[in-house]
């Protein structure tokens, strides 16, 4: 089982969007996943309670609250855990970054997300030290523009470089048919083109996104079984 969490410390970056996106990919090629929605505010929940007919026959959607979270996640079974949390510094955060196999930080491009960014690597960091074990983590980009990436944002880039922070070299980038199934129901593979503007590019670029996590966790996977050989 590997356990993905999508976390940061400030709200509205993009997590729920994203971490339903890597399902949607996940399930679509025939992974069992389970996907829990760790927020009060429940948006993943309400989405598979509104539009059930619309929810991957191999997907499960749970709920966490708070603390709790550590034994949901302790209780799936299925080969990848997604957990979507409430975007603030809180008990559960650390909770559930201490059960990661990949905490993936998504930031808007701008300098107070780096910094919120960080902030969240900090949590990264205080979980490796108290399960003494390694906690991959990546930094992405969210919401970026599909054709430009200004200056500020390479910027911020650079800095994530020079100070050994790791980035997802995919971004997940502003797309209407990445927010249409949280309308809709369903996932952006059912999308028509009058109900989002050019489906196929977000289903694209969620798929070489969801590529890489596979990448990196079969690297991380194969990178812990020979610490124990
Ligand atoms: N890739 C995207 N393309 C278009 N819109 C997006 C994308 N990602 C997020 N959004 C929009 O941005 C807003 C915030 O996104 P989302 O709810 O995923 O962020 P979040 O980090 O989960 O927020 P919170 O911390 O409040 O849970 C939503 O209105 C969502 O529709
Ligand atoms: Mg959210």
């Amino acid at each position: 089982m590997q356990v993905i969490v999508f976390a940061s410390s400030k709200g509205g970056v993009g997590k729920t969007t994203s971490a339903l996106s890597l399902a949607s990919v996940l399930t679509h090629h025939g992974a069992r996943t389970t996907l829990i929605d760790a927020d009060p505010n429940a948006p993943l929940a309400l989405w598979s309670s509104r539009f059930p007919d619309g929810v991957p026959h191999n997907l499960t959607v749970k709920t966490a609250f708070r603390t709790d979270v550590a034994d949901v996640i302790d209780a799936a079974s299925d080969p990848y855990v997604i957990v979507d949390l409430e975007g603030s510094r809180n008990d559960e955060v650390s909770v559930a970054i201490g059960r990661a196999d990949l905490v993936l930080i998504p930031m808007k491009g701008n300098q107070l997300d780096a910094d919120e960014a960080v902030n969240v690597i900090k949590v990264v960091r205080k979980q490796e030290t108290i399960f003494r074990r390694k906690i991959p983590f990546r930094v992405f980009l969210s919401q970026t523009s599909p054709v430009i990436m200004d200056k500020g944002m390479r910027d911020i880039c650079d800095q994530m470089r020079e100070n050994s922070i790791p980035m997802l070299q995919n971004a997940i980038v502003e797309r209407s048919a990445f927010k249409a199934p949280f309308r809709l129901g369903g996932t952006i593979y059912e999308l028509t083109g009058r109900e989002a503007n050019n489906p196929e590019a977000a289903i694209a670029n969620a798929e070489t996104f969801a590529q890489e996590i596979r990448d990196i966790l079969i690297g991380a996977s194969m990178q812990s079984e020979v610490l124990h050989v």
